[in-house]
């Protein structure tokens, strides 16, 4: 991680459907200089492996390269190393919570979707199991809501 001003963590279940689309789409709308993206998985699954073929492909599909990512599982450190840390669904958040030893590091975690729909705690759909459909689903909802959180941060 670079030392930039602002570092902001997507995660998750296993970092290689979701999480690594949201890092890949909000890079490409932030200053490189000023800030930070990267990914992390609740599960240790897939540590170390590259994106789901499918997302590297929708990624593809609307211009981003998010090939060279590598899975990671998200630890305890990460508190302290991001200021934002968004999830992709319920059971992400609460697995993270889990781990959160103070208010402050509880404050940090939000559902990614909150941004488009305020206080809606909806989730972006798990599209591991599903086909190509789901996977443009899954770009969109994450387009949107990162188009929000560049307006804002
Ligand atoms: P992700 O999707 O959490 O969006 O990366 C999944 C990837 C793998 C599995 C589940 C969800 N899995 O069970 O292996």
């Amino acid at each position: 991680m670079k030392n930039t001003s602002i570092n902001i963590l997507m995660v998750c279940l296993g970092n290689i459907c979701r999480s690594p689309l949201a890092e890949g789409i909000l890079k490409s709308k932030l200053d490189s200089n000023k800030y930070s993206v990267d990914s992390a998985g609740t599960a240790n699954y897939h540590q170390g492996k590259s994106p789901d073929p499918r997302s590297i492909a929708v990624a593809k599909k609307n211009g981003l390269d998010i090939s060279k990512q590598q899975a990671q599982q998200f630890e305890v450190e990460h508190f302290e190393m991001f200021d934002f840390i968004f999830v992709m669904d319920l059971e992400n958040y609460y697995n993270v919570l889990e781990l959160a030893s103070s208010e402050a590091e509880k404050s940090k975690v939000q559902l990614i979707l909150n941004e488009s729909f305020p206080n809606g705690n909806a989730e972006v759909p798990d599209p591991y199991y599903g086909g190509d459909a789901g996977f443009d689903h899954v770009y969109s909802l994450l387009e949107a809501a990162c188009q929000k959180i560049a307006n804002r941060i």
